[in-house]
């Protein structure tokens, strides 16, 4: 349990500076980009994550992937301040729905985080079964939220 808690505090650390910069200096161009390219990074660690469990299972591997997919989920939160979405004129994939229920997007916003970090902290125990088993529980967390608040395309 003790492993896991440095790559929380450096996740803490990039969601305040993520938030921060959202908050402060950023366009709703650049705030777009910013959580499109965390989300394909997320994309591109759950795949690894997937091969690595049909294979060989490497643990430093997993958990390498794992804590990508930890430390960026807790920035997304943070990069859907109001006035980013279709309205900005910028093309996004976000359906205005995010602001009209922001509580909910939230939450789920918010779960992502707490799955990826039980993720994160069982990808190097060696229990295959057991990491597969999150895995799947963090890829249903991101299948709920597309199908509400994402735009099909
Ligand atoms: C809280 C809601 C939410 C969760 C949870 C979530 N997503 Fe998304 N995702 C979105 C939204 C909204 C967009 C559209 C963003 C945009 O276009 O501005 C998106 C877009 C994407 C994209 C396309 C990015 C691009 O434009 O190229 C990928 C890939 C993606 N998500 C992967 C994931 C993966 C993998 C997970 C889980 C590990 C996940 N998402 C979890 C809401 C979510």
């Amino acid at each position: 349990m003790t492993r896991t808690k440095p790559i929380l505090m450096a996740a803490a650390f990039a969601a305040l500076l993520a938030g921060g910069a959202a908050s402060i200096a950023a366009s709703p161009a650049e705030t777009i980009a910013a959580r499109q390219a965390n989300f394909k990074k997320m994309g591109g660690a759950m795949k690894a994550l997937k091969d690595e469990l049909g294979g060989g299972a490497d643990k430093a591997k997993l958990l390498a992937a794992a804590r990508t997919l930890a430390v960026t989920a807790r920035m997304q939160g943070g990069l859907f301040p109001a006035g980013t979405g279709p309205s900005s004129g910028v093309k996004t994939d976000a359906l205005p729905a995010i602001w009209a229920q922001k509580p909910v997007f939230d939450a789920a916003a918010g779960k992502l985080v707490a799955e990826a970090d039980k993720l994160a902290g069982l990808a190097g125990s060696g229990n295959t079964a057991a990491v597969l088993a999150q895995f799947k529980v963090v890829g249903g967390t991101c299948a709920a939220c597309h199908r509400q608040f994402r735009a099909e395309d």
